[in-house]
C-alpha cells in the first residue's frame, strides 16, 4: 500500500504506538504539554540537525516520524512505556546509544540526522493518512 491510515482516537496522551508505512515503522506520539514544552525550550544552536519542533509537527500534540535511526537503521526504543527514553525525554537507540528529544531530533551518539518526518496529512482531528 502506498499509503496509510491511523486512526489517532485510541492514543491516549503521553502514549504512542507504531504503524506501519511502505515496511518501514512509523511512530506516533501524543505528546504531552512537558514533551511539547521540552521540545520548544531548546536553542537552535544545541541541536547537530537544527530544526524547530515546529517545523516537525502539524499539531503540536502528534509526533510522527519514520521509526529508523539515521545511523546505521536500528528502530529507537521509546515507544513502549517501560522502554528507555534516552537523557532527552524521546528515543534511544540501543545499537550504538544515539538519544533523540521529545521532537525526534538528534541529541548525542552517532547519528547524523533527526529522525524523518513522513508525508502525512490530518484527514480529521482524529486521523491521519500517511503518504
Ligand atoms: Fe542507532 Fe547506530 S543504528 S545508533
Amino acid at each position: 500500500l502506498s499509503t496509510t491510515e491511523v486512526d489517532l482516537s485510541p492514543i491516549a496522551v503521553g502514549s504512542a504506538i507504531t504503524a506501519v508505512w511502505r515496511g518501514k515503522p512509523i511512530f506516533i506520539r501524543h505528546r504531552t504539554q512537558k514533551e511539547i514544552d521540552e521540545a520548544r525550550a531548546v536553542p537552535l544552536d544545541q541541536l547537530r540537525d537544527p530544526q524547530t519542533d515546529q517545523s516537525r509537527v502539524k499539531k503540536a500534540e502528534w509526533l510522527v516520524m519514520v521509526g529508523i535511526c539515521t545511523h546505521l537503521g536500528c528502530v529507537p526504543l521509546g515507544q513502549k512505556p517501560t522502554d528507555p527514553k534516552g537523557p532527552f525525554d524521546g528515543w534511544f537507540c540501543p545499537c550504538h546509544g544515539s538519544a533523540y528529544d521529545s521532537s525526534g531530533r538528534i541529541r548525542q551518539g552517532p547519528a547524523p540526522t533527526n529522525l524523518a518526518i513522513p508525508d502525512y496529512a490530518f484527514e480529521s482531528d482524529t486521523k491521519i493518512r500517511i503518504g
